[in-house]
């Protein structure tokens, strides 16, 4: 093995080596552990005010004891966490912030080898993209999903908060039902127990080949989260040993058998501006065609909500995502290399389905449209997405009358005024809640149904906007549309009664508009005025990119590598 970074501190001598260790001996750390051994960062996002990640100081210490047991030396620090439920406006905006915040830590920092301790949705592309920025030996652990809730008979997850929005707008339930119902659904530690965004991010990260098998899906309150970390812990010191570096792992393969397995699990459309940005940080030339392109022949291969009907434990239960992988092992790169040294297909050789409610088989899946469908026209010259398995059929291929909303609080201010404008076959399209315009590109895509149209049964309509949609909901909803309004995208230009088309099967999103009307309304068009003149949020706007190329910000993308070119000791 060659020399390790970490001792261009602690291998020195004189007044150097005597800071770089004496202060860390304050923490009672023997000699021998500055001897040259790997030295493991375990990066941390615990936080109470992330709930979804409360555990994970107990996961660390099962690391560590991995770390030891293989003969490293591990240290913990945190970094920003990011908790998607508390952070206003949205936890999306600091995710490059906190991606920052990783990439430097680790930099800076006598480490050899890192684990990510990701699990709230945006903790796990944020710790990702910074470390990619880096790219030393790099191993992910998520934090797994809860349980899922039980209340009054009834299974529940977080998908269910929407519906029971409706039923609370429609008066089925009442506000003391709804505070047993807070009770009853996150009852255990861990993120949220369906296939929402942090359920697939965790996906991503075994797809991507970042972690031990079976990290995806194992619940938080199971002992074997800790089993796992333990081994995470033994690995990462072997990869130390083998410089088997992120970007070994994150080749183009790992980035195509990502789109593919997020297609089979009915993953979030979140997935694609954070698996975007990702590459964009390793260096891999991935644009929005080929989510379209490798998702297309995938089918619905896994039950789960908000596509299906069971949860992340379920899965877990029924063979966990070796097994989804295995069946779809003749379209799957089986070679790509994963973090414990085998290829992702040897991984899953021994992989069985217990229950084929949860499980399906790429003959006889559960839906035949899956994945993420990319749509274009004039209404989003650089794409925007759809995710067909959680839409309305009948709506994939409709015409309609927009009912447009300039800003979120206009839509709040007027969507139940009883005398709106709006119907069955209405599109809703909500402007200036992207990248730029909100900032930080909400997850408020799937705007409400009003409470007229759910009294007489209508539950979804299209919805178009430029923001995003929580990967636990549901509905026939176009987002991402790229340029956003805030930048000058046609969006920006829609009226009341426009009408739009969309047809998901032709992959295109029109607004029936001539270019010559467009034009004179962009005489009349105004960017919307944030007020935003300092700090951390007017660096955002100045440099975050569209959602076409994941939202980073312009200056992050690729990497700076490891080496650290001044020392002032
Ligand atoms: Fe943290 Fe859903 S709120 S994963």
């Amino acid at each position: 093995m060659e020399k390790l970074r970490s001792q261009n501190w602690f291998g020195k001598t004189g007044k150097d080596g005597f800071i770089y260790r004496a202060w860390m001996k304050n923490q009672g750390i023997p000699d021998d552990m500055f001897d040259g051994r790997p030295v493991i960062g375990i990066c941390n996002t615990w936080s109470e005010l992330t709930p979804c990640n409360a555990h994970f100081r107990d996961l660390a210490e099962s690391v560590k004891k991995g770390v030891y047991e293989s003969g490293g030396y591990p240290v913990e620090f945190p970094v920003m966490s990011l908790g998607e439920t508390l952070i206003k406006p949205t936890a999306m905006l600091y995710r490059n912030l906190a991606s920052m915040d990783v990439e430097e830590s680790i930099r800076a920092n006598p480490i050899d080898g890192v684990v990510l301790l990701c699990g709230c949705d945006k903790t796990t592309p944020s710790l990702i993209m910074g470390a990619c920025s880096v790219d030393i030996p790099t191993l992910v652990i998520s934090g797994g999903p809860m349980l899922k809730g039980h209340w009054r008979g009834k299974d529940i997850g977080t998908s269910d908060v929407w519906r029971f929005d409706e039923a609370f707008k429609l008066g089925e339930i009442n506000e003391q039902q709804l505070t047993e119902a807070e009770g009853c659904m996150a009852r255990t530690q861990g993120h949220c127990a369906v296939m929402g965004t942090a359920s697939t991010m965790a996906t991503m990260v075994e797809a991507l080949g970042l972690s031990l098998p079976n990290n995806a899906a194992i619940p938080a309150a199971d002992v074997r989260r800790k089993v796992i970390s333990q081994l995470s812990g033994r690995r990462i010191v072997e990869m130390v040993k083998e410089d088997l570096t992120l970007s070994k792992i994150l080749t183009r393969e790992a980035f195509e058998n990502a789109i593919m397995v997020n297609a089979a699990i009915g993953g979030s459309t979140n997935f694609v501006i954070h698996l975007l940005a990702i590459a964009g940080r390793i260096g891999v030339d991935l644009n929005m065609e080929d989510f379209d392109k490798f998702s297309q022949h995938i089918p619905l291969l896994a039950n789960l909500q908000p596509s299906g009907k069971f949860f992340m434990e379920d899965l877990y239960y029924a063979g966990g995502l070796p097994a989804v992988i295995k069946e779809m092992k003749n379209v799957l790169h089986n070679n790509a290399l994963t973090v414990n040294g085998k290829a992702i297909g040897a991984n899953s050789e021994s992989a069985e389905v217990f229950d084929r409610n949860i499980v399906a088989t790429m003959e006889a899946p559960f839906k035949e449209n899956s994945g993420i469908a990319v749509v274009r026209g004039n209404l989003a010259p650089n794409g925007a997405v759809i995710k067909p398995s959680a839409a309305t059929p009948a709506l994939m291929t409709h015409r309609g009358k927009a009912v447009v909303f300039e800003t979120i609080e206009d839509y709040h201010a007027r969507i139940e005024d009883p005398d709106l404008d709006i119907d069955e076959n209405s599109i809703m399209v909500l402007k200036n809640v992207g990248p730029k315009g909100y900032p930080g590109m909400a997850e408020v895509g799937n705007m409400g149904i009003p409470k007229k149209l759910l009294e007489k049964g209508v539950h979804d309509l299209v919805r178009i906007s430029d923001g995003r949609m929580s990967g636990t909901g549901f509905g026939t909803v176009v987002l991402h549309v790229s340029p956003e309004a805030a930048d000058g995208g046609n969006l920006a230009l829609v009226y009341n009664g426009d009408y739009i088309s969309l047809d998901v099967p032709n992959r295109t999103l029109n607004l029936e508009v001539s270019d010559e009307e467009l034009a004179e309304r962009r005489k009349k068009w105004q960017p919307i005025d944030l007020n935003i003149s300092r700090g951390y949020v007017s660096m955002y706007i100045k440099h975050v990119e569209q959602a076409h190329l994941g939202a980073d910000m312009d200056f992050l993308k690729g990497k700076s590598g490891s080496i650290v070119t001044r020392d002032s000791h």
